[in-house]
């Protein structure tokens, strides 16, 4: 298995997927929180301390504020993005600048108010200049997203944009073709995929196809997903 992967899969905390040699080499000072309990086993109060002096990463260097995310912590609908940006960063909340206006008024078509959702995105810090994620940088921070999911215990997750659905998805297919089908979580959490509202911002041509999207999310909100 390459490091790559395994970063991944230790991110996830899936050990159980390791031949013994390998999780034997897995460096336990990676899991942890600074009162060195492991991310897994952290309540709200200690995620979120946790998050927020986190420097597990150089972006602890550049972050104006980590982002720990923002919503009900019991929400039925969880909003996975990609990571802050300039105004997140400034502000200390995930999407609160334009994208997220429009993010909001996405969630506000199907009858739902921002503080209805919990928000989060996969990387907690800004990536300077707002480039993409490395991925030394997602296997440190997945753990806390992954245990913000276990929770909230969304009945489904709304997965915004290319980066986002490929760290939590662990795919590389492309955007187009993970929407329009239901995935799930290791946990058999529901994902649905749609695009990012800074995409749609840049190309509101397609705001038609994030509104099935969103349509679908509703869907399986409602009536399950059959499982
Ligand atoms: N884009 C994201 O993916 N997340 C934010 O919080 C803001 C913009």
């Amino acid at each position: 298995m390459d490091s790559r992967r395994l970063a991944y899969l230790d991110a996830l905390g899936v050990t159980a997927y390791l031949r013994r040699s390998q999780a034997g080499t897995r460096g336990s000072e990676q899991a942890g929180d600074p009162l060195g309990e492991p991310v897994e086993a952290l309540g709200w109060e200690g995620l979120e301390a946790a998050v927020l002096s986190c420097e597990r990463c150089g972006l602890s260097r550049t972050r104006t504020q980590a982002v720990f995310g923002t919503g009900n912590r019991q929400a039925q609908l969880m909003v996975v993005g990609e990571a802050p940006g300039a105004e997140e960063d400034r502000q200390g909340e995930p999407f609160v600048g334009r994208a997220g206006q429009l993010l909001n008024a996405m969630l506000r078509a199907v009858g739902l108010a921002r503080g209805d959702v919990f928000i989060a995105n996969v990387l907690k810090c800004r990536p300077p200049g707002n480039r993409d994620p490395r991925p030394e940088e997602t296997a440190q921070c997945l753990p806390y997203l992954h245990r913000q999911v276990a929770l909230v215990a969304p009945r489904v997750i709304l997965c915004v944009g290319r980066i986002a659905a490929h760290n939590l998805l662990d795919t590389d297919l492309p955007l187009g073709r993970l929407r329009g089908d239901l995935h799930r979580l290791p946990s058999g959490v529901p994902v649905v995929v749609t695009y990012h509202p800074a995409y749609l911002l840049r190309s509101p041509e397609q705001k038609s196809r994030a509104w099935d999207d969103l349509r679908f999310a509703m869907r399986i909100l409602r009536d399950g997903d059959g499982h």
